[in-house]
């Protein structure tokens, strides 16, 4: 019970990594807010839970938009009365030769997948500032770290995603909030689930241990950073990626 009555929002909460990650983070103890723009999803899961005797919301929440972010925040305050941890998981993808990438299909992706970590964390951090501490994961990815073709605004997102995260580590870091990322490799989720069986097979092939990753082997890595168990550790990514990127 490694992070027995703590409070953890996790944003993209209804599905892969983050529906996975709650999942986790029940089982660990920890009273859950599943954060995320899917309402059947996200309600079933928190009914599921309840159910088993859990305790488990969820909130139809945007992360691009401001209002709707600090409605999390305070209704996570006004159920709970507390947060302890941010997993900021809400993300898409999109694969489209640059040159074909339209301007609002660029300003979208970074939208979703960085204002959306900048808002949530700009808004938790007073309440975890009242706790004494708290701890932040931020989902990068491999891309975050290298390049590939045509996912120009993907990469862009997720490389910023890394950097962002040291510069709040360093930031919060004399407030005891510590802030971390984890970069999955290719992991079997809804996200990519279109991909061909040719693509799929390729992808494969880009991870030394043979396989796609699944959602709960990155579920536990985040698990891990946002406990105890990881007190001395902020500020960095931890690569969950089958050996992708040891290459
Ligand atoms: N699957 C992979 O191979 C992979 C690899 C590296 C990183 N990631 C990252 O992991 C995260 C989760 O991806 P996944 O694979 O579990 O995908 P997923 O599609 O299964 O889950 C993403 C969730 O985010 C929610 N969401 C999307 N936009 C939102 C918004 N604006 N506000 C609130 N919620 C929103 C969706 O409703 C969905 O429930 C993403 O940030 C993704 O970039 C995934």
């Amino acid at each position: 019970m490694r992070l027995k009555d703590k409070v953890a929002i996790v944003t993209g909460g209804a599905s892969g990594i983050g529906e996975s990650t709650i999942k986790e983070m029940v089982k660990e103890g920890a009273k859950v807010v599943i954060a995320d723009l899917n309402e059947e999803a996200g309600s079933l899961l928190a009914n599921k839970l309840c159910k088993d005797g859990k305790e488990a919301i969820y909130m139809k929440v945007d992360v691009t938009d401001e209002e709707m972010v600090q409605r999390m925040v305070a209704s996570t305050i006004d159920q709970f009365g507390r947060i302890d941890i941010l997993f900021n998981n809400a993300g898409i993808g999109s694969t489209q030769p640059t040159d074909e990438v339209s301007m609002e299909d660029w300003r979208n992706m970074l939208s979703v997948n960085l204002d959306g970590v900048f808002l949530a964390a700009k808004h938790v951090i007073k309440y975890m500032r009242k706790n004494g501490g708290g701890s932040i994961v931020n989902n990068a990815s491999i891309l975050g770290h290298v390049g590939q073709g045509a996912t120009l605004a993907y990469t862009a997102s997720k490389g910023a995603v890394v950097n962002l995260t040291k510069t709040l580590a360093l930031e919060y870091v004399s407030e005891n909030i510590r802030v971390n990322a984890v970069s999955p490799g290719y992991i079997d989720t809804p996200l990519i689930s279109g991909a061909t069986d040719e693509k799929r097979n390729l992808l494969i092939s880009l991870h030394p241990l043979g396989r796609l990753g699944k959602p709960d082997e990155v579920a536990k890595a985040v698990v891990f950073l946002a406990s105890d168990d990881a007190s001395f550790i902020t500020g960095t990514s931890l690569a969950v990626d089958g050996g992708y990127l040891a290459r």
